[in-house]
């Protein structure tokens, strides 16, 4: 349940650090001012959380009973929404944002100057999008949507 309650807020952190970072690359791009290091922090950050993120996931996969649904075979669970939206459309949409986060990170890091904000904004800003669209929000019905905050009793 641990685990389940960090998932829940750590998302906070990343959606706070994403948004951050996606705002610093857009001020950024039109104000033409040069990369600093508040850019360079909040785009460490947001790769960070999402990280913690990325483990904590894993670990709800093999400890919170979903193994046993894709040993069950892929087919049932594909049939099942809830099961299909946590185990493959949130799953793997989550590691293509982990991974565009770190791709990015690298991008910005070697990019000239002038080219930084610009790389920051659209491999955060598309990472952040996925992320956004991929969490168990209300507006996703009663069987996937999940609580906005959970905490420990
Ligand atoms: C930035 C990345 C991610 C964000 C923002 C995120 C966000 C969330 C949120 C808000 C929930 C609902 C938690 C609750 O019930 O209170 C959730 C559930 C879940 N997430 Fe993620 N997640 C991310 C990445 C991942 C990854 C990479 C995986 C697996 C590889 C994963 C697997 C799961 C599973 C299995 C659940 C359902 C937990 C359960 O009810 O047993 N998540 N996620």
């Amino acid at each position: 349940m641990a685990t389940l309650i960090f998932h829940n807020l750590t998302r906070w952190m990343v959606l706070v650090f994403g948004i951050w970072a996606v705002v610093n690359a857009i001020t950024g791009l039109t104000s033409k001012r040069t990369f600093s290091k508040t850019d360079k922090l909040s785009g460490l950050l947001f790769m960070v959380f999402c990280d913690i993120q990325l483990l904590l996931g894993l670990v709800l996969i093999f400890t919170n009973g979903w193994l046993s649904k894709i040993q069950n075979g892929m087919g049932a669970l594909m049939k099942n929404p809830t099961d299909r939206f946590f185990v493959v459309e949130h799953g793997f949409m989550m590691i293509l944002a982990w991974i565009l986060v770190h791709v990015g990170y690298t991008a910005v890091k070697k990019a000239p100057a002038e080219k930084k904000h610009k790389k920051m904004l659209v491999f955060f800003g598309i990472a952040l999008l996925l992320i956004f669209i991929s969490i168990p929000f209300a507006y996703k019905g009663n069987d996937i949507a999940r609580p906005l905050f959970r905490w420990f009793n």
